[in-house]
């Protein structure tokens, strides 16, 4: 089939990269010329482990088109993704849908004569779809278009699996012909037919924000059962693993850490909040994520200045990860920026070191550097702070690193294993331990 992919960032790449991958034809529009132009030498602006190779290859195909012609584009595709930005409006819950409607405008202007299929993969609040179909009205009353809702569950840096695997396909329509067409397209994808829902429009929209207001909500209990271990001298991995061995509550997503982070789960669970209010119905258990979510950023940093005995000043503390969650680059909402923030402003020395590389978000803070290796970071630091989990920092001789007989680590990932670190004479603190 002829797909366009509306957007090139995280889900419209992805997403586009992979439908050619199957046989498709997809162009990729971006009215971002920089954005298009490094893309056609190869370039990948996203840091998504395993994309580049499947990139070039189809683009070596021409299967693969990345073009800031957004006419040309629509006009060759049967399928036109809307896969642009729904960030949070400023000191609001409300997701900012102007991308969304501007691409529709858009929409309005080019489809004539030949029938098209207009998806959001974007993440939208419930009724967008409604919204959208009523600008597009004079093209669903001549039966041109049918707006559909497909949300995408891809987490950043397994992207390229979860889009080959995935759990579920979510098809939210009641155009039988739409979602004939959109069977075809991901059955050599998903190859069982039970992993094919076909729902309505807003059910779709809300399948999403549910699963992933579901999984913060199951982080966030973790990490407040993490708080009670810690009082009560409990390991809070015997508790995941209890928990998690019942098939109802599933193991994953029960890893205690600092507060979750990313693009997607502080977006999500504050745009919920916001379609419930709108229905006029209260969603308490949300809101309780949220505020407990944002309460583990300062508990986490009065941990630091406990362990450091509340002096502060002067001490170097090493950060080895400062992304949301390892394998990707992304920084936001990341945990390490507030807690960076704060410890910078107590006159604290601060490295860090991130395998994806330096951030602008630390640029320009005093004593804030990134270091280029895990030695340097680490070299006489007082305190190491285990922020993110990536393999790089999973077998490390902190002795040898920091060079110093006293310093202390704050494990936030429980990569290591306290009994050792006590049998090394390590001054070690985890979460949840
Ligand atoms: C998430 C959803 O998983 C994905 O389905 C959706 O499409 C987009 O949002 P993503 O935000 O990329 O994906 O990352 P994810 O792996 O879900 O982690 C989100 C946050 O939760 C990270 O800060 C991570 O560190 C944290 N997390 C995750 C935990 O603290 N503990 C866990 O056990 C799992």
């Amino acid at each position: 089939m002829k797909l366009c992919m509306i957007g090139t960032g995280y889900v419209g790449l992805v997403s586009g990269v992979c439908f050619s991958d199957v046989g498709n034809t997809v162009y990729c529009v971006d009215k971002d010329q920089k954005k298009i132009d490094l893309l056609n030498k190869g370039i990948v602006p996203i840091y998504e482990p395993g994309l580049e190779e499947i990139l070039k290859k189809n683009f070596k195909q021409k299967r693969l088109i990345f073009t800031s012609d957004l006419n040309k584009a629509v006009t060759n595709s049967d399928i036109i993704f809307i896969c642009v930005g729904t960030p949070t409006k400023r000191n609001t819950n409300s997701a900012n849908l102007k991308h969304v409607f501007s691409v529709v405008k858009d929409l309005k202007k080019i489809i004539k004569k030949q029938y098209k299929i207009i998806i959001t993969k974007s993440t939208v609040p419930v009724s967008t779809g409604d919204e959208i179909e009523k600008i597009l009205i004079n093209l669903k009353k001549k039966k041109l278009v049918d707006i559909v809702s497909n949300p995408e569950f891809l987490r950043e840096g397994e992207a390229i699996r979860d889009f080959i695997y995935p759990d579920r396909i979510i098809i939210g329509t009641d155009s039988k012909k739409a979602n004939k067409i959109l069977k075809s397209l991901y059955l050599p994808i998903i190859k069982k037919t039970n992993r094919y829902f076909n729902t309505s429009r807003r059910g779709a929209e809300l399948i999403k924000y549910a699963s992933n207001a579901f999984l913060a909500t199951k982080i966030s209990f973790i990490n407040e059962m993490a708080n009670l271990c810690e009082k009560a001298d409990i390991d809070i991995k015997d508790i995941s693993l209890g928990m998690g061995s019942d098939e109802r509550i599933g193991s994953r997503f029960l890893r205690a850490g600092p507060a979750y982070g990313g693009s997607c789960f502080p977006k999500d669970t504050r745009a919920l909040i916001d379609t419930g209010n709108k229905y006029k119905t209260d969603l308490s258990i949300v809101k309780t994520v949220v505020n407990s979510n944002d309460q583990r950023k300062t508990l986490l940093i009065k941990r630091v200045e406990k362990i450091l005995k509340g002096n502060l000043s002067n001490k170097i503390i090493t950060f080895l990860g400062v992304t949301f969650k390892p394998n990707t680059d992304d920084m936001r909402e990341a945990s390490s920026i507030p807690m960076i923030k704060y410890l910078n402003k107590k006159n604290s020395k601060i490295k860090y070191y991130d395998p994806s590389g330096e951030k602008i978000d630390f640029k320009g803070l005093r004593n804030v550097n990134y270091c280029s290796s895990i030695s340097s970071a680490c070299f006489k630091a007082d305190l190491i702070i285990l922020h993110t989990e990536w393999n790089d920092f999973k077998l490390l001789n902190f002795k040898k690193l920091t060079k110093k007989k006293k310093f202390k680590i704050y494990d936030m990932r429980n990569m290591y294993s306290p009994s050792i670190m006590k049998k090394l004479k390590i001054d070690y603190f985890g979460i949840g331990r």
